[in-house]
């Protein structure tokens, strides 16, 4: 494996990447059946694709909204509508649970002396929620929201945001981690050192930028920075 040379932080996207957006479905499962896989499908790509669209249209609103909205069309779709259960998939979706190889992956990445943060579509107070929930504040020099610009990733303007709190000025200095191929090619093309990890075994992109490096799950992260 390549070593990442020159890097001073390592910037981690939130949903997918730490946070495992799949499990509200799956806790669920038991009483929403067989589709509740699909579900969390089609909940997810549709919210991807809102923030797309709305980037796009010019007509922002956060990713909680954003998140609701795509929850709604994939229950519609599913013709689920049992009372109650969208408000608690929502609720599920403020606890998510972070992935087994979060913890000590950031602790290793703070031991070679690198910052940590987290740069997401996620508003302020879900990342807070979300970091809160899994005990990883403490492992965090700062936690960017999209918020702050106003228009969601893959704009160059979120990436160049991450730089500026960061106050790191050369592009190349930031590791930029995520499980989202698109982000991670996104993020390469801007100039960060992008990490893809590939937790969902899908295929590349077929969209300009090449991440520096591909690994099967954050605990290889270390060895690369
Ligand atoms: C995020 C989405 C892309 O956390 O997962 O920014």
């Amino acid at each position: 494996m390549t070593k990442l040379e020159g890097v001073r932080a390592c910037v981690f996207d939130a949903y997918g990447t730490l946070f495992d957006i799949h499990a509200p479905l799956r806790k669920l499962a038991p009483e929403i059946g067989p589709e509740a896989e699909n579900i969390s499908k089609l909940w997810r790509q549709k919210q991807l694709e809102y923030t797309w669209l709305r980037s796009l249209m010019g007509v922002h609103a956060d990713f909680w909204h954003v998140t609701g909205d795509a929850l709604d069309y994939a229950l519609e779709h599913y013709k689920v509508h049992e009372l109650g259960l969208r408000d608690e998939i929502m609720a599920l979706y403020l606890k998510l649970e972070a992935y087994p190889d979060v913890v000590e992956a950031l602790q290793a990445v703070r031991n070679q002396g690198k910052r940590t943060a987290i740069l997401s579509n996620g508003s302020p107070s879900m990342l807070d929620s979300a970091v809160r929930h899994a005990g990883v504040e403490k492992l965090f020099d700062a936690v960017l929201s999209v918020e702050d610009v106003g228009i969601y990733k893959p704009s160059r303007r979120v990436y160049r945001h991450a730089m500026q709190k960061l106050q790191l000025h050369d592009a190349p200095s930031i590791c930029f981690v995520s499980a989202n191929g698109w982000d991670a090619q996104a993020a390469a093309q801007f100039g960060f050192q992008a990490v893809r990890v590939n937790r969902f075994g899908l295929a590349d992109d077929r969209i300009p930028g090449k991440p520096a490096a591909l690994i099967a799950d954050l605990g290889s992260l270390a060895a690369l920075i």
